[in-house]
């Protein structure tokens, strides 16, 4: 087992000028479950690809444990990797697939059968062991492939996108298992995904990365309260959290007719006359129609989740502004369609974020 440090890990690919990771530093723990979480494009797989050093480093530099291995090639780095498209060998067998890597570092047939079973017990593959992939479900090959990683007992497991050829249902079972696998094993691991629900349930810190810059490093609940800027508010969080620009008032923020209390420090550090406030759906207190408090929001639409209802609707600002919201309310008293709510925030759960920076101003 070991600890994984990028430390300001640079990638810049040949023809371009701006890079596709742009000074990664993460420290991950020994036996930790770090999740890279991004929108496509942001540089997740260029960053788990310089780990398993398959990519060039430009600056910065690598290191597992205390070895420095930016320049080492990949098969001296003692990790091991899964892929989106798993790749299995088609004419080997189940076995023979999970097996190969040890053949070809010459460990002998017994000890090698011996890995594959044990690693075919705890992955539930053992009655599948002399079938042929193509005998087997998505879920199976997805085993394999983990199976594979496993019997080489890597000081690091690299996971890039190993759920997306999965349906939606076999993707959640697994990801369940892959998790509790993974603590079992106690090996540090790095997934890489591009779903923040994925990132929020698996890791034991994720990271979120946009443009190749990161934007944050924390653990999923730390995250989800307190996003360090509006693109982490908006990207963590499902459905999103509303962010509203508002003005500065009094000791507080304006929303619609109601001054909601912020921290002082947050307002009293800005010189903009306005700032964005983040409301998370199941933060807003709801009032009725006849209720002038807070802003007023047209309900578009409203969907039922049986405990809970999201209701998407259109709050007024000032002028012609409008703003979609989202709020949270109770299955059991759910607004209808084309009513008026009155909405303010919960008191203590806002966010108060610059509008002309992005950056989180409130604690
Ligand atoms: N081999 C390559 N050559 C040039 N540009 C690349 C290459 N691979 C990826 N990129 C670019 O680097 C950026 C990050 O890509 P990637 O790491 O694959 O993102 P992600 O995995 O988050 O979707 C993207 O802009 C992508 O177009
Ligand atoms: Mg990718």
């Amino acid at each position: 087992m070991a600890t994984v440090t990028f430390d300001k890990a640079t990638r810049i690919y040949p023809g371009s000028t701006k890079p596709a990771v742009d000074a990664l530093d993460i420290a991950i723990e020994d036996g930790e479950f770090l999740v890279l979480v991004g929108p496509s494009g942001c540089g997740k797989s260029t960053s788990l690809r310089m780990l398993a050093g398959l990519e060039d480093v430009n600056g910065g530099a690598i290191r597992i444990g205390d070895r420095d291995v930016t320049h080492l090639p990949p098969k001296d780095r003692d990790i091991a990797m899964v892929f989106q498209n798993y790749a299995l060998y088609p004419h080997m067998t189940v076995a023979d697939n999970m097996g190969f890597a040890l053949k070809i570092a010459g460990v002998n047939k017994a000890e090698i059968r011996q890995k594959v079973e044990e690693a075919a017990k705890i992955l539930d593959l053992t009655e599948y062991l002399d079938r042929k992939p193509k005998a087997l479900s998505g879920g199976q090959r997805q085993r394999v492939a983990m199976g594979r990683a496993i019997v080489r007992e890597p000081q690091v497991f690299l996971m890039d996108e190993p759920l997306s050829n999965l349906d939606a249902k076999l993707r959640v079972s697994t990801r369940t298992q892959i998790a509790s696998l993974q603590r079992r094993l106690g090996i540090t691991t790095v997934y890489v995904t591009h779903d923040q629900v994925e990132a929020m349930t698996m890791g034991d810190r994720v990271a979120v990365l946009k443009d190749g810059l990161l934007q944050q490093v924390d653990t999923p609940r730390n995250m989800y309260d307190r996003p360090a800027n509006l693109f982490v508010a908006g990207f963590i969080g499902s459905p999103a959290m509303n962010l509203v620009e508002v003005p500065i008032a009094d000791g507080g923020v304006k929303f619609g007719n109601s001054v909601v209390p912020v921290q002082r420090d947050a307002i009293s550090a800005t010189t903009d006359k306005t700032v964005t406030v983040g409301v998370r759906p199941e933060h807003f207190d709801v009032a009725g129609p006849e209720s002038d408090l807070g802003l007023a929001v047209t309900v578009n639409v409203v969907e039922e989740l049986g405990a809970d209802a999201y209701v998407y609707g259109t709050a007024k600002l000032g002028g012609d502004d409008s703003k979609d919201l989202v709020v949270r309310v109770s299955g059991r008293d759910v607004p209808e369609k084309g009513s008026t709510l009155h909405v303010v925030p919960r008191a203590g759960e806002t966010h108060v974020f610059s509008t002309s920076t992005g950056e989180r101003l409130s604690d």
